[in-house]
């Protein structure tokens, strides 16, 4: 009571431009959701692959989209397309061409779409491994977004994740009992980690090097083992690790043996052992127990080389520190209320307290540095 009467006091003035501003941004935010559930439609369409067309990627109408997209039916509506079209070009997705015909009487404008550097992250370049495009359409499945309005019982309680509490399990056990879910998630594992592999063997990295058995914990279907054995082609031995279900569904891969196994009991021998984005799926006790297991697992001087988002110390506007705050708040969601982004120095000390002395960080890539520990 007394919190309302102390706000319906206070002189708000409205017509102030600050004010107007802030009216403005809590509409947008209030409607954020507009962005990835557009997103998810046009990829759902293909509207990339067909404005991208081979290549051509000249602008386009959303009319002449719609007469190249395979299963739209002649009653597809190319108004709502554009509505789409046009609130991606403003997030950069799309960029927009206006062209403007006048007459005497009158002046008609049409708009015309390409797609930026970051629309043609939902092209796949290459046809044995999908684009970003995956990734987008796993996290907007119906069983994941369900756990979304749960979130704030995640700070209620944490010792549940709102995606166990609404599906009954944790994700990953989840997955692995649906056929389509565990494809899905290995898909979009593919789209987002083929492309940063290639940004990070063509980084100038060296820590591969002289390896001889290379295991990949937490490895999906085995395209980052892959690639790695496809450019050190020294490296006799590699092991892709993960849950049974995952690799009983890996593709066979020469010079890979796929292992299935819960990381949390143990993990296969290495001198060397690759984990991406897995520790931050999960808690500080249950890191702290697989980065045990994989001190347990490497000889003295064996390294544990990681690909792991970190946050920055500060929670500034820029898109790096969105990007990473944003892609949080999923983990919390979906895979732990205590998983997260940590820190380089949250890492650092993770590692310590595991058995590991050395510690460094590569700024390969803006969303996944290599965290490397040495035993
Ligand atoms: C976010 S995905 C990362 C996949 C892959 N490393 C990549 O970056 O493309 C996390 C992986 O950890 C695996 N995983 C989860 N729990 C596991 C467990 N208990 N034992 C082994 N692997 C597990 C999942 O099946 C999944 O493939």
């Amino acid at each position: 009571m007394a919190n309302h009467s102390s706000a319906a006091a206070m002189v708000v003035d409205e017509t102030s431009e600050a004010r107007n501003n802030a009216r403005l941004k809590i509409i947008e935010l209030a409607n954020l959701i507009s962005v990835p559930m557009s997103l998810t439609a046009i990829v759902r369409l293909k509207v990339p692959e067909a404005i991208w067309s081979n290549g051509s990627n000249t602008p386009v109408s959303a009319a002449e989209i719609l007469s190249r997209l395979p299963d739209a039916p002649a009653t597809a509506d190319a108004e709502n397309l554009q509505r789409l079209l046009r609130v991606l070009t403003s997030f950069g997705v799309f960029s927009e061409h206006l062209d403007t015909t006048s007459s005497s009487s009158s002046s008609t404008s049409e708009r015309r779409y390409c797609l930026t550097e970051v629309g043609q992250t939902l092209v796949s370049f290459d046809e044995s491994c999908p684009s970003h495009g995956a990734y987008v359409l796993q996290h907007h499945q119906e069983t994941l977004l369900k756990a979304w309005p749960f979130l704030h019982t995640a700070i209620l309680d944490a010792s549940t994740e709102p995606f166990a509490r609404v599906n009954g399990e944790p994700a990953y056990q989840y997955y692995g009992k649906n056929d389509e879910l565990n494809k899905n998630m290995q898909y979009a594992m593919s789209g987002v980690s083929v492309p940063y592999m290639k940004a990070l063997l063509g980084s100038g990295y060296d820590g591969f090097e002289g390896v001889k058995t290379l295991v990949d914990v937490g490895g999906s279907s085995g395209d980052c083992l892959r690639m790695i054995i496809n450019k050190y082609k020294d490296i006799p031995k590699a092991i892709n690790f993960d849950l049974p279900e995952v690799v009983a569904k890996a593709p066979k891969i020469p010079g890979i043996t796929h292992v299935g196994g819960n990381m949390f009991e143990s993990v296969p021998s290495g001198d060397a052992i690759f984990v991406k984005w897995v520790l931050t799926c999960f808690t500080d006790e249950e890191v702290i127990t697989l980065m045990r297991n994989c001190n347990k697992a490497l000889p003295v001087g064996g390294k544990l080389i990681c690909s792991e988002p970190t946050l920055p110390e500060n929670s500034d506007e820029s898109h790096r520190t969105r990007a990473l705050l944003v892609a949080d708040i999923f983990i919390m969601t979906t895979y732990r209320a205590k998983g997260k982004h940590r820190t380089e120095e949250e890492y650092r000390q993770l590692g310590l307290l595991a058995g590991f002395p050395k510690f460094r960080v590569i700024h390969v890539d803006y969303f996944f540095p290599v965290v490397e520990f040495q035993k």
